[in-house]
């Protein structure tokens, strides 16, 4: 892959690049779009990276459709996919990682010690194998794109992260590989998310500025479903991911539920 990219990039072919788990959907798919509009060749990669993956976290049932995945990708006109195996991407002497510092700890790092880091390895590996001018990201994972846009500043990466809206289904709930996973009454109750979110956007237009008072009514929302267990609300600063006080414009309001034995995040940018 490096050495066909490398062909590409003599050719002065600009290479866009999605990064993906497989279990493509909507969002995927709205990424590779973006990547078709801006660049000449599109790439998207398929590993299910188990060094972002904590011990007792659902790395065994990620869904891995790859047919599915392929077809989609080819219906899209991907111009390569790149499928590592997990030795070629982890031989056995491997030892070396990235570290986010701070921003990789907070937020969802707090329950999923050690998951940045194993995002922050694989994404430099990738980007270091396919040699993209521009990387696209989903905005649902909006911490994941501020540590990697901090890793690739830190490090003086030579490509352009681009962050794309997250795409949501009708009844607003963000699009998600893990969403194939819910059974069907936990599914219904998994709109808990955006609808929390919507709650804090109507709260904040209507003048509130507590960031307290904000995560209280959106705690007391989500405890209304039964399938629905709280693992954090924050409102960070969108940069620095530090807790406010106060919202204001830019800030980050994220959250992570447990609906039933899976785990959904959302959030929205004030
Ligand atoms: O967002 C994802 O699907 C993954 O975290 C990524 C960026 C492909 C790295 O494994």
């Amino acid at each position: 892959m490096q050495k066909i990219s490398r062909q590409l990039r003599q050719r002065h072919q600009s290479i866009g690049f999605v990064p993906t788990m497989g279990a493509l959907h909507e969002g995927h798919l709205s990424l590779v779009d973006r990547a078709r509009r801006e660049n000449r060749i599109v790439v998207v990669s398929i590993f299910v990276n188990p060094r972002q993956f904590g011990l007792r976290e659902d790395l065994a049932r990620y869904p891995r459709p790859f047919r599915k995945d392929l077809q989609l990708c080819e219906k899209k006109k991907v111009d390569f996919i790149f499928y590592p195996t997990l030795r070629q991407m982890y031989p056995e002497d491997f030892h070396t990682h990235v570290e986010v510092e701070d921003l990789s700890e907070v937020l969802c790092g707090k329950s999923r010690p050690g998951h940045f880091r194993g995002v922050a390895t694989v994404v430099t590996k990738l980007f270091n194998i396919i040699l993209p001018h521009r990387a696209y990201f989903g905005r649902k994972d909006a911490q994941q794109a501020v540590v990697i846009q901090r890793m690739v500043k830190d490090l003086n990466m030579a490509v352009s992260v681009k962050v794309m809206p997250t795409v949501r289904e009708k009844d607003g709930l963000a699009m998600s590989s893990r969403n194939t996973h819910l059974k069907p009454q936990e599914r219904k109750d998994a709109v808990v998310l955006s609808e929390s979110l919507s709650l804090a956007r109507k709260l904040i237009t209507g003048g509130e500025k507590s960031a307290a008072t904000i995560i209280d009514r959106m705690r007391n929302h989500i405890a209304k479903k039964p399938s629905a267990k709280t693992d954090y609300i924050a409102i960070v600063n969108g940069k620095t991911l530090e807790p406010v006080k106060k919202v204001c414009a830019g800030c980050l309001i994220a959250l992570a539920v447990r609906i039933g034995k899976t785990r959904l995040i959302d959030n929205y940018i004030a």
